[in-house]
């Protein structure tokens, strides 16, 4: 092992990255990299965790593997964050042990200490994971994941596993893992729901400790092209209503629309016991074999196994999801080495009654305007057939928002490209004639490692093209478009050899341009600097 591996090792176990002198230099300055996404120190990371907010702190664990830069025995890695930009990496939260790995699963803080782990009037924190014991699934065996929990009464600096593990035993289905956990008052029962192979399980429980199946939803419903994992149940407000419905969000590999793993989502009632689907939603989402039917909540390739923070504030409190930014079709392959995956930015859901029904909309947290230094912008612009956005207004390489607004009903396919010196080229497409939305990453820059990464990406379009809005988010190697507030949202890998800085628009007719803006983009890594070093140097 090098000295510079093994103090990264040690860092990693003993506390919060520091900026230290010894460090390597080019750490958080690697190709690729992301500047403002989450991404761990090293090694491998893959779903979001136990997301819980707790005394000012956001906190996001994370399937984590320390010991190498693809998936292995997996521990429950951990950072926290007071703004869901900036993040504090923290020593690793949970390891496995006799009875397995430390699968997916969720966090909530026990304010009535129903566990009885609290103490000193404290409120415990609750974590909710799955063991999977690997000798078992190698011995043949079926039951060999269960779900366990540990509490913490330090704000989730130390953990103990709770003696009586598992608290959920295997009834017998191979996959049986990643409990989402709540607090449902009507009942004054904690809520489980769990992936189990083709449906989400809920069980009920006084304390987190003893569990009651409940029912089971899904095995008609949805996309069953694979199994469901990471399933969340959370109630929404419909924009604009008294109302609220429950949304139910599982994520099913393979199956995506564009190939792959990807996240699906279902509206309807909760009633403590039994989600029942909404009867608009039945006839569209009711499985016929051969097709694969589903709502989406991303159609990009790479938003996977994405959960809601537990106990944010306000009345009503916000939902704020992330999602794992890669795709089990690749993600092991992606060319990076010192780590390997990144989180979605935090994205705000709201549910809107739209004319399709009701529909679920992601938009990035208000919070992430922090990280815009320079901004430019343009307003009442007709483009006939091209412009030079960057020429107009500037941007930084490979780190930038790009928000425009434009009437396109004049065009049967407007572009938006962007491009760099290596004539690498990423283009997302609102082609009229097909109504649909393109991402072509097939000339992006790198895709020798996986057969499967140099796709054109489609989402089918939801609303009116008269009047587009775009935000899309530019950050080394990913990029996220959020179409309409979030009514459409494309989330996808790139492996540009050199930083993307042009940005231009073209169309086969007049555009008329709102407004459009660039934003400059500053690093969470490194605040301060003008540039970030070696990211132009791969
Ligand atoms: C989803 C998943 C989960 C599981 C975890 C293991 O990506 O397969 O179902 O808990 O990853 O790392």
């Amino acid at each position: 092992m090098t000295n510079k591996l093994a103090l990264l090792i040690i860092l990693l176990i003993t506390g919060t990255l520091q900026a230290n002198a010894s460090m390597p230099a080019d750490l958080y300055r690697e190709p690729f990299r992301p500047q403002y996404h989450f991404t761990p120190l090293q090694q491998w990371m893959n779903d979001p965790n136990g997301m819980v907010y707790y005394q000012g702190e956001y906190h996001l664990f994370y399937q984590y593997y320390p010991h190498g830069n693809t998936w292995g025995p997996m521990h429950w890695g951990h950072a926290v964050s007071r703004d869901l930009v900036h993040w504090e990496h923290l020593p690793i939260a949970l390891f496995p042990d006799r009875h397995g790995m430390i699968f997916s699963g969720s966090a909530v803080v026990d304010w009535q200490n129903t566990s009885g782990f609290g103490s000193d009037g404290e409120p415990p924190l609750v974590a909710i994971y799955t063991y999977h014991d690997s000798l078992g699934k190698n011995l043949g065996r079926t039951d060999f994941q269960s779900q366990a929990i540990a509490y913490s009464s330090d704000r989730g600096r130390s953990w103990t596993k709770y003696a009586d593990n598992p608290v959920l035993e295997n009834q017998g289905d191979a996959d049986f893992r990643d409990p989402k956990v709540f607090w449902y008052a009507p009942t004054s029962r904690w809520i489980m729901a769990l992936a189990v192979r083709n449906r989400v399980s809920f069980y009920s429980s006084p304390n987190l400790k003893d569990w009651t199946f409940e029912s089971d939803f899904g095995e008609q419903w949805g996309s069953h092209a694979g199994v469901w994992e990471c399933p969340d149940l959370f109630a929404l407000p419909i924009t604009g209503e008294a109302q609220s419905k429950y949304v139910l969000v599982t994520s099913v590999l393979p199956g995506g629309p564009n190939g792959g793993s990807a996240t699906q989502y279902f509206v309807g009632e909760f009633d403590g016991k039994q989600f029942t689907l909404d009867e608009d939603l039945q006839s569209t989402l009711q499985v016929i074999p051969g097709k694969n039917r589903a709502l989406w909540l991303d159609f990009g390739t790479d938003n996977y196994a994405g959960v809601t923070w537990s106990g944010l504030p306000g009345e009503p409190a916000r939902r704020v999801f992330i999602g794992w930014m890669s795709n089990w079709l690749y993600a092991t392959e992606v060319p990076t080495e010192r780590w390997r995956s990144a989180m979605t930015l935090p994205r705000a859901l709201s549910l809107h009654r739209t004319a399709l029904g009701l529909r679920l909309h992601a938009s990035p947290v208000g919070e992430l305007e922090a990280l815009r230094t320079a901004s430019r912008s343009l307003e009442d612009m007709r483009v006939e057939q091209a412009l030079d956005l960057s020429a107009e207004l500037g941007g930084k390489p490979g780190q930038m928002e790009i928000e425009i607004t434009m009437d396109t009903r004049d065009s049967e396919a407007v572009r938006l490209r962007l491009s760099n010196s290596d004539d690498e080229r990423l283009d997302f497409t609102i082609d009229r004639n097909r109504r649909v939305y393109t991402l072509d990453r097939t000339a992006a820059g790198r895709s020798g490692f996986s057969e499967s990464f140099a796709t054109v990406q489609a989402a089918p379009i939801a609303g009116s093209l008269d009047e587009l809005s775009l935000r899309l988010f530019l950050d080394q190697s990913s990029v996220e478009i959020f179409i309409n507030e979030g009514e459409t949202v494309m989330t996808a890998l790139v492996f540009p050899n050199s930083p993307y800085s042009q940005v231009t628009l073209t169309s086969d007719g007049p555009v008329n341009i709102r407004r459009a803006s660039i934003h400059e983009l500053k690093s969470i890594w490194f605040p301060d600097a003008q540039q970030v070093v070696g990211n132009s140097d791969r």
